[in-house]
């Protein structure tokens, strides 16, 4: 699943390439709504003492969670885009002692067994080569018991909700992104990476027969995003 020769390298030089506009485009394309559904998403990651951030990015979901004085816990961001990276390091300097960066492969991770209680992801489900190694790998450094929480763009089910996101994400969006930054190509393939992505329930049944004995999704904004949620 997720197949394509060469997308890692194309996804993280175009990540690299767009680093410096990445947090303004966002806020722009999902009307600022991803802030919403990442507080949700890291609700489930409360009470957890070590959370890994799995392509952190700029350190949004990160940040999500430290702000949050309900998690005390430390939060280890990894990505393959160093310039995502120094961004994530300047947005965190409060939560200095809490956070820890390292540029890493999702899909290799250089990560012992079971060292995390807890695991997050925003929005690069999509961007994966091989979402079945990214899986195996989360569960093997996620110690039993420990939880993860993947938030992702995602397939409406209701028809006419369907046809108006589709119209947005795939024509509008990356119109919108051309007409904002330099980076309008970037904002085609994120349309065509959904286009490939497979609905909710399919992605959830993968998680599940990858090493996670509870897996299961729910639908935000009626499945223009989704928060998977699995447990070790
Ligand atoms: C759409 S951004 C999401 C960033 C952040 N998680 C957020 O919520 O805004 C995708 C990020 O995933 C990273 N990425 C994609 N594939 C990766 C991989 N195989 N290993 C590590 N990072 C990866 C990219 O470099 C990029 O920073």
């Amino acid at each position: 699943m997720n197949n394509t020769n060469g997308k890692k390298a194309y996804v993280k030089k175009m990540f690299s390439e767009l680093a410096p506009d990445y947090d303004r485009l966002n806020r722009i394309i999902s009307f600022n709504s991803d802030r919403r559904w990442r507080r949700r998403t890291v609700q489930a990651l409360f009470g957890r003492k070590i959370v890994l951030d799995l392509c952190a990015g700029t350190g949004d979901m990160a940040k999500a969670l430290l702000s949050d004085s309900r998690f005390q816990g430390m939060v280890v961001l990894s990505d393959f885009a160093l310039p995502m990276l120094k961004l994530a390091l300047k947005k965190l300097k409060k939560f200095q002692g809490r956070v820890f960066l390292i540029c890493a492969d999702a899909e290799k991770l250089p990560f012992k067994l079971e060292v995390f209680d807890g695991a997050m992801l925003g929005f690069s489900l999509r961007n994966l080569e091989n979402l079945n190694a990214f899986a195996r790998e989360v569960s093997r450094v996620l110690q039993p018991g420990g939880a993860g929480v993947f938030l992702e763009i995602a397939h409406p089910s209701n028809g006419l909700w369907g046809k108006l996101f589709y119209a947005y994400f795939y024509q509008l969006m990356p119109r919108m992104a051309g007409i904002f930054t330099r980076h309008s190509q970037a904002y085609r393939y994120l349309p065509e990476s959904l286009k490939i992505f497979p609905p909710q329930k399919e992605v959830a049944a993968l998680f599940a027969r990858e090493g996670f004995c509870e897996s299961r999704y729910e639908n935000l904004w009626g499945g223009m995003a989704a928060i998977y949620n699995v447990k070790k």
